[in-house]
Formats: C-alpha cells, sequence, structure tokens
C-alpha cells in the first residue's frame, strides 16, 4: 500500500510517498523558518501564502523521488489538524483535488497521531503495546499506545507543551525563533545548578503536565537582573530551565510506564531532538531495563511521512472527504 501524504499545519510544506507505514520513499520539506525568523514566530498569514506557493512543487518532488506516477499511488493522506487553520486548509484542498481527479481514497490524519507513528518509520521491528511521550510545539501528552491501533491518553498539559515553553524561554534570554535547539546547544555550556527554577509535579499520581509558571519564573528571573543592571547568563539560564522540565518530564513518563506496565518507551515530536532529553531517557531506560525509541532526527519535526505511516495505522475517523474541513484545535482525544 503506498501512500502519498501531504503536511501543511504550521510553517512546513511537506510531500511524502510511504510504503506500508514504515517503509519512506519520499519525503520532501520545504522549511519556511527562515522567513518567520525576523517576525519572531510564525505568521499565519504569511506562512498559509507560503504554503500555497511551494505544494505542487513539493507533491511533484515527492512523486519522482520516488520514482512513481500519480497512478501509482493508492491512497491520499492529509493532516487535517491541529494547526494553523489557513496553514490547514491549502494542504487538505490539495489533497481533495488529488483525490478528486484521481478518484483515490482520502485519508484525513491527526497531526499528533503522524507524530506518535514517527518512529515507525525508523524502527522497522518496532510494534505496539508502548508508552509514548509527545512533545511538540503546540501539544504535550502522555499515552499508551496499545495493541490494536489504540491510544489511551494518561496525561496531557494543563497549558504551555514542552516546545512552546523552550521558544517563550529562548526569546526571552535572547535567541531567535524557533529556540528549542538553540537553548539545547546553550545548555552544553551552562551550570545546570546555577539556577533553582520550579519543578512542576501536580498531584501526586497525576500524569498532566504544567510548563507556564517555569516560564514566568525564568521571565521574573531575567526582569530581576536587568532591573539590578546586572548581566544574564544565557548558558546557565538554558541548563537550568532544561534540567528543572526534565527531571518532572523523566519522572513522570518512568512513573506511567511502571504503573502501565510497559517496558517499551517511545517519545516523539520536536522537543523529542534534544539532546539532554535523550541522554537522560537512554540512562534511566539503561538502568530500569525499559527500551526507549527516537525518532531518526528528521523525524521529529514535522514531516509528510510520518502522516503517511498514521494514514496507515492510525486513520482518522472522518466525514466524506469532499466536505473534510480543517481542525485548528484538535487534541488526540478526538482522533
Ligand atoms: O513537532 P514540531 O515540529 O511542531 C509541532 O507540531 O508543534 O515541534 C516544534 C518544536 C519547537 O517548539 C522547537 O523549539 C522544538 O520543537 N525543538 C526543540 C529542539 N528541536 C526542536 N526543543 C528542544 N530541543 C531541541 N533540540
Ligand atoms: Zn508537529
Amino acid at each position: 500500500m503506498k501512500i502519498l501524504a501531504i503536511e501543511s499545519t504550521c510553517d512546513e510544506t511537506s510531500a511524502s510517498v510511504v510504503k506500508d507505514g514504515r517503509e519512506v520513499l519520499s519525503n520532501e520539506i520545504v522549511s519556511q523558518i527562515d522567513i518567520h525568523t525576523k517576525f519572531g514566530g510564525v505568521v499565519p498569514e504569511i506562512a498559509s501564502r507560503n504554503h500555497l506557493l511551494k505544494i505542487s512543487e513539493v507533491v511533484d518532488r515527492a512523486l519522482d523521488n520516488a520514482s512513481l506516477l500519480l497512478d501509482d499511488i493508492d491512497k491520499i493522506a492529509v493532516s487535517k489538524g491541529p494547526g494553523l487553520v489557513g496553514a490547514l486548509l491549502v494542504g487538505i484542498n490539495y489533497a481533495k483535488a488529488l483525490s478528486y481527479a484521481t478518484g483515490k481514497k482520502l485519508i484525513a490524519v491527526n497531526h499528533l497521531a503522524g507524530h506518535i507513528c514517527s518512529p515507525f518509520l525508523t524502527y522497522k521491528e518496532l510494534q505496539p503495546p508502548f508508552l509514548c511521550l509527545i512533545v511538540s510545539g503546540g501539544h504535550s501528552y502522555i499515552i499508551e499506545y496499545k495493541k490494536g491501533n489504540k491510544l489511551n491518553i494518561l496525561g496531557k498539559t494543563r497549558d504551555d507543551a514542552l516546545g512552546e515553553a523552550y521558544d517563550k524561554v529562548a526569546r526571552t534570554i535572547g535567541f531567535d525563533y524557533p529556540g528549542g535547539a538553540k537553548i539545547d546547544r546553550a545548555a552544553k555550556l551552562g551550570d545546570s545548578s546555577s539556577i533553582d527554577f520550579p519543578r512542576v509535579f501536580l498531584e501526586k499520581d497525576s500524569f498532566d503536565f504544567s510548563f507556564s509558571g517555569i516560564k514566568s519564573s525564568v521571565m521574573n528571573y531575567v526582569n530581576s537582573k536587568r532591573q539590578k543592571n546586572e548581566e544574564i547568563n544565557p548558558n546557565d539560564i538554558s541548563a537550568s530551565f532544561q534540567e528543572a522540565v526534565l527531571e518532572v518530564v523523566e519522572k513522570k513518563t518512568f512513573d506511567a510506564a511502571s504503573k502501565y506496565s510497559h517496558n517499551k518507551i517511545v517519545v516523539v515530536g520536536g522537543v523529542s531532538a534534544n539532546s539532554r532529553l535523550r541522554e537522560i531517557f537512554i540512562k534511566r531506560g539503561e538502568k530500569e531495563q525499559k527500551e526507549i525509541y527516537f525518532p531518526e532526527l528528521k523525524y521529529c519535526t514535522d514531516n509528510a511521512a510520518m502522516i503517511a505511516s498514521a494514514a496507515y495505522y492510525l486513520p482518522s475517523k472522518t466525514e466524506n472527504y469532499l466536505s473534510l474541513n480543517a481542525y485548528p484545535s484538535l487534541g488526540l482525544d478526538l482522533n
């Protein structure tokens, strides 16, 4: 089964052909990061316009690089949300038109289901059940991926997503958007015990997260330093912030794995690219004899290959393709 998938939820225009949910035949990504960096974040209208400019070319390249024609494709897939409404509509309408013109079935996909399936592209042998931590720019969840491709949500963020907290802290200390990877690099040069930022665990036994408090603590710390005309050290702030949030993420994920008896832990979403997070999880995994899986770096951030995989394993139950709409605030509970 060869699926051609389209992804346009935020600032990456991507198209990919994947065979049987695991074998990537092509994965084309055009990133708009350079365009949005000068505005300090993604500007929705500019994102939609740039998706429109690039989508035909990206889809054509995905077919060419897979050495396939549209006729060779079995089904078409597209992210239906969550994301920016204008950006989503570009991908959705392009996919609908392709589907209408060729008569091939259109599969709608929850973008978060795409992140969840991203490790399948690398680990051909990985099978459920497993525990999955999703840490992206807009969402944070701990879920169970059960046999039979069923998801069970154990916890989610009550305010900011982890990637959002990274990006906001990065902006506060003067790094360009998106700042997550810059904090990752700066933290390696800093002292993680230099500033005592709060660890927010919420109620005992809760697998929910809250990252807005630590974001405010970093802002307060920086403002009070500036008021006193004291220098801030971005490396120390990065290291201390990162250590605090990752301590919470580690504890909740491994507690959930023990409570629900999972010996496989999968970490996905943009922040799964973080080198310190990987180090902490691998070390703890060795200690507790749990298998830890991360997507390859190219599949951590947004891409259409993961959407094609999710179309195979976790397709959205959706309405007739011609009435398919965009769902900007879709969560995982409504796949
Ligand atoms: O999954 P993603 O591409 O987009 C969403 O679906 O939201 O995630 C983007 C997020 C951004 O917040 C970005 O700063 C963060 O992932 N990110 C990182 C790293 N690389 C990307 N955060 C921490 N460390 C990294 N190395
Ligand atoms: Zn994403």
